[in-house]
């Protein structure tokens, strides 16, 4: 199949709902990751999306909506924490998990009663829901396993040929997906971090638990509530190693790390912050930005894995920034692609 790349023009915009309302999926930017987009309404379509991703069956998309009115048309119960959230965060990178009608298929949901319901806020993404004229179910528009797609080259590496056509949006300004809460417990329980952090949904709903999953790999029989929360998840071709700790002491550590991992005849690489490459002259070294400002690493974090794999690595060792506020969403990620195993070099 040919994949055609459209900057989201108008007339960018109607081609991609033209092949959305006929069953077909497109790639369309976000404001947090690009995502594969397929209607939500037609079960034919959205198998595609698993198809082209190789996404195991078990994990539910996202369903991505126009207006905030439309929560009412797809969730069976809007508990009143849903409009608090939809008025403080959308269109923004929050997604609700409610009960859902019968109108979204099962094929979505993967079986589940709920449904997660996100309005996003690139002007693209907007304008192709609302011409389309339907809701689109979207995962990343990556591989399954691979680190998710932040810009439309991004989305070429992994889903050329697979897909007729991807809107070029330029970069996501965010950089990592949307954070996950689920509304239908007693209480709100975050069930993925992302672009909205805990602190900004806790000053909106009061307490919010956390899923075990978001902090630590799940033990023999353990289910997270976010079934994609399980696979091993935006990570490199290389080993991915997380290091934390103080500055000096992460330095040296990381130092002593790579002059071990090439004495093994491993080829070492370093993710580190801005500014600091001078200290890691025996390794391929990039910089996602600066430890202060998490959006800054969000921003780059997944562009930054995926150029990796175009670089000679085997072991990528990384500065962990401190934790709090959206550097939690920041290190999730990062622990994910590490199957939740750090260095911790103290302080
Ligand atoms: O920012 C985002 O959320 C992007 C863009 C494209 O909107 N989408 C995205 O989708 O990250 P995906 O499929 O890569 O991740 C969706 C996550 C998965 O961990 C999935 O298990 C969880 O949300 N999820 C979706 N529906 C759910 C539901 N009904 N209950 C629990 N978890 C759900
Ligand atoms: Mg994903």
């Amino acid at each position: 199949m040919l994949t055609r790349i459209m900057k989201p023009t108008s007339s960018g915009v109607e081609a991609a709902a033209g092949l959305l309302r006929k069953g077909e999926v497109v790639a369309i930017p976000t404001e947090t990751v690009y995502g594969l987009a397929a209607s939500a309404l037609l079960p034919e379509a959205v198998a595609k999306i698993f198809a082209a991703k190789g996404r195991p069956q078990d994990n539910p998309l996202i369903v991505h909506i126009g207006s905030p009115e439309d929560l009412e048309l797809y969730a069976a119960e809007v508990p009143e924490a849903a409009p608090m959230l939809a008025k403080a965060f959308w269109p923004g990178p929050l997604t609700m998990v409610l009960r859902k009608k019968p109108v979204i298929p099962d094929v979505v949901t993967a079986g589940m009663e709920t449904v997660g319901l996100r309005l996003p806020a690139h002007p693209a993404a907007l304008a192709v829901i609302r011409k389309a004229g339907v809701p689109l179910a979207a995962p990343s528009a990556n591989t399954s396993g691979r680190p998710s797609t932040t810009t439309a080259s991004h989305v070429a590496e992994d889903l050329a040929g697979k897909i007729p056509l991807i809107l070029n949006g330029g970069p996501c300004g965010v950089g990592l997906e949307s954070t996950v809460v689920s509304l239908t417990g007693d209480r709100p329980r975050l069930l993925r971090p992302g672009g909205i952090s805990l602190p900004e949904l806790e000053a909106v709903l009061g307490p919010v638990d956390c899923d075990p999953a978001v902090f630590r790999s799940l033990g023999e029989g353990e289910r997270p509530s976010a079934p994609g929360q399980k696979y091993r998840h935006y990570a490199p071709r290389a080993r991915v190693v997380p290091v934390k700790g103080a500055d000096g002491t992460a330095i040296s550590r990381i130092q002593a790390e790579c002059e071990a991992a090439a004495g093994q005849g491993l080829r070492p690489a370093v993710l580190c912050f801005d500014g600091e490459q001078g200290h890691f002259p025996g390794a391929v070294c990039l910089s996602y930005g600066v430890a202060a400002q998490p959006q800054s690493l969000a921003a780059k974090l997944f562009d930054s894995m995926r150029r990796f794999d175009a670089l000679p690595a085997d072991v990528i060792f990384v500065r962990l920034p401190p934790s709090g506020g959206m550097a939690d969403s920041v290190i999730n990620r990062i622990m994910k692609a590490a199957e939740h195993q750090a260095i911790d070099a103290g302080e």
